[in-house]
């Protein structure tokens, strides 16, 4: 079920004066990470966006593998986290659907389970993935990931609407100037565990498709500027 900017706001906030997200151990993630930039043919030293960064960890991991990091979170209860536990990093309130970085700043765009895509609006997740490709270089990529038990349906426990394969297909916006690789589906744990190319492809996808409707499967999309 889609939220209102100030309900996501509200609900984050409390969440983030809280425990906040549990995640898998550095080491493990900084293989799903770095796995994530080989695909999308980003080194060491590119400058990322994190956007919906949270409490910061997966900003942290990015500094850890050598990229220079910015976070942005609508959340100021994120933000403020993100900069207690991370004062080297630098972290800002923003808004995803208006950032203010002008054209072509950041090499890779990472947008994990941002809360914009929670939506069934193709038009409205087209437009901003235009726009978080405006602040991706030619030649850079914006990783979209998403997670998904490819029922259709609300999840049970959160807000979070689970797409199906036909509207994931679909998650690359038309006309955008940008050559694509996925949408495909994988886990975590491939991503750890597996060369980049064997975790995220079509036969990795196809076999995912099958699995039984409580799986939660990682959507990735890559989209590459020209
Ligand atoms: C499901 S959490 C994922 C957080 C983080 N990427 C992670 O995986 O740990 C969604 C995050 O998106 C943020 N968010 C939602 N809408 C946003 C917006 N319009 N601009 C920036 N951040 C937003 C929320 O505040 C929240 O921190």
């Amino acid at each position: 079920m889609e939220q209102t900017p100030q309900q996501i706001i509200d609900y984050y906030d409390t969440f983030y004066a809280g425990e906040g997200f549990t995640y898998y151990p550095p080491d493990f993630t900084r293989r799903v990470l770095a796995s994530i930039c080989a695909r999308a043919g980003v080194r060491p030293g590119a400058r990322v966006l994190d956007v919906g960064c949270a409490t910061g960890y997966y900003s942290a991991i990015f500094a850890s593998l050598g990229y220079d990091v910015v976070g942005i979170d609508i959340s100021e209860t994120g933000i403020r986290k993100a900069r207690e536990m991370y004062p080297d990093i630098r972290f800002e309130v923003q808004d995803a659907t208006a950032l203010p970085y002008g054209e072509g700043m950041f090499d890779l765009v990472f947008a994990l389970g941002v809360s914009v895509a929670n939506t069934q609006d193709m038009q409205k997740l087209h437009h901003w993935l235009r726009h978080l490709l405006h602040v991706t270089t030619a030649g850079g990529s914006v990783a979209f990931l998403g997670g998904s038990d490819l029922s259709g349906r609300d999840s049970a426990t959160s807000t979070w609407y689970n797409h199906t394969w036909e509207e994931i297909r679909h998650f690359a916006p038309p006309d955008s100037g940008a050559d694509f690789l996925g949408p495909w589906l994988t886990h975590f744990r491939l991503m750890k565990s597996l060369p980049a190319v064997f975790a995220m492809n079509g036969v990795t996808t196809s076999l995912l498709r099958i699995l039984p409707v409580h799986f939660q499967r990682r959507i990735v999309l890559l989209l590459k500027n020209r």
